[in-house]
Order: C-alpha cells, then sequence, then structure tokens
C-alpha cells in the first residue's frame, strides 16, 4: 500500500489499483502540495465536518470522480443531499468499500461545517476510523482528546496510526505520546500540526516522546506530498 500524506489530517491511500482519501483538505491548505483537481478517489473517508478536513473539497472530488463517501450519519446525509454519494454509518459499525472497510470509532471533539463565519451546518458527531486496506490495518484517530478506551482499539491489531498531535483542537504532543502506547501500533505518522500558528509543534521532539513511550514503534514525520510504502 502506497500512502502519500495530503498534509494537516489528509490522506491518500493506493492499492490494488484502488484510491482512498481521508479527509482531504487541499483548497485552502496553506501546506497542501496537490489540487483537489488533480485527486482521483473511489471512496473518500470523512472523519468529522469541520472545514479542515476537506468537506468542500470532497464534495468536488465526489461528483467529479464519481467516489462514494463515507462519514457519520448527520454528516453522510447532509452529503447525499449535496448530490453526493454517501454512505451514512456510526459509530462502532463497519462500513465495506471498493478494496476494503472502515469501522468507525468515537472521538472526543465537536463537528459542524462552517460556508461563513456564522453560519453552522452538516451537524452530526465526529469519528476516528479503522481503516481496512492494501493488507494494512489503520487508525486514523480523526480530530480527538485523550480517551482510555483507545486500548480497544489497539485490540483490533494496528499496524499504523495516524496520531493529531497538534494541541489547542485535538490532543498535543504528551497526550498523543499516551494515546500511541494505548493502541500499540507498529508504526506511526503524526498530523493536525504545523497547518497554522495554534498547531506548531516539533515533530522530533514529538518522535523522541514516542520512542520512550514505546519502543520498538516505527515513526515516520512525512511531509505534505511524501510518500511512504507500507507492506501489510
Ligand atoms: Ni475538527
Ligand atoms: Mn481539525
Amino acid at each position: 500500500m502506497l500512502l502519500t500524506f495530503l498534509g494537516h489530517a489528509g490522506f491518500m491511500l493506493e492499492a490494488d489499483g484502488k484510491t482512498v482519501l481521508i479527509d482531504p483538505w487541499v483548497t485552502g491548505n496553506p501546506v497542501a502540495t496537490m489540487k483537489a483537481d488533480d485527486l482521483r478517489a473511489d471512496t473518500i473517508l470523512l472523519s468529522h465536518a469541520h472545514n479542515d478536513h476537506g468537506i468542500d473539497d470532497t464534495q468536488a472530488i465526489a461528483k467529479r470522480t464519481g467516489a462514494t463517501v463515507i462519514s457519520t450519519f448527520e454528516l453522510g446525509e447532509w452529503l447525499g443531499a449535496q448530490g453526493v454519494k454517501a454512505i451514512a454509518g456510526n459509530h462502532g459499525g463497519t462500513l465495506a468499500f471498493d478494496g476494503g472497510s472502515v469501522k468507525l470509532t468515537p472521538a472526543w471533539h465537536t463537528s459542524s461545517y462552517q460556508p461563513g463565519p456564522d453560519t453552522f451546518v452538516a451537524p452530526g458527531v465526529p469519528a476516528g476510523l479503522i481503516v481496512r486496506f492494501g493488507g494494512m490495518t489503520i487508525y486514523h484517530t480523526g480530530d480527538t482528546a485523550l480517551f482510555r478506551d483507545m486500548e480497544l482499539i489497539g485490540e483490533e491489531g494496528i499496524d499504523l496510526m495516524c496520531v493529531c498531535i497538534g494541541d489547542h483542537f485535538t490532543m498535543g504532543p504528551q497526550d498523543a505520546a499516551r494515546a500511541v502506547r494505548f493502541v500499540g501500533p507498529k508504526s506511526v505518522i503524526p498530523m493536525h500540526y504545523n497547518t497554522f500558528p495554534p498547531i506548531t509543534q516539533d515533530a522530533e521532539a514529538f518522535k523522541r516522546t514516542v520512542e520512550a513511550a514505546m519502543p520498538g514503534v516505527t515513526y515516520y514525520p512525512l511531509k505534505p506530498g511524501e510518500q511512504q510504502r507500507f507492506e501489510g
């Protein structure tokens, strides 16, 4: 499986001729290296509706490519009403897609789409994602605070954990390192940091914290646009 970091919390996964996008926010993303018009997708997974997770780009890409979008219930229903092919699930459910599946997990956060500064639409709840694709089991935390039940997610056998470390809106580095210890993945990619000022973090300092908390974990501090191949 080939993984491309789109910047912020966005990823592209490619395997067996299929492409999955997770939280593909590129338009207006100050660190993104790719354009929405250039992204292909068979499936798009959205952790929640916040603008920095790509709800606008998701609609454009899904309408252009015919990709299916998977999210929690209210967001999925709202996307369907916008003319997007959407599957609306909810926490605890496993939803199949072309080439894999996703289980929606809890995430301690909020969720809304802001078409303008004083307007909040597309309500519902945020999720984390356990993605099985290309021989890999990937836990994308979404935006979340630390919670002890991440240990239950770890029991599913996580190969790769994409963990938010930015602080302010989500876990910061200390809690993220505890989250990695609860989940026990083989590999870790930090995300949701260094996109804009309130979430500035030192990825190398986080690497040292993670390696101290969990010896043996492989750590990939990817730059936006950077790719990493994983064998499941
Ligand atoms: Ni958010
Ligand atoms: Mn966010």
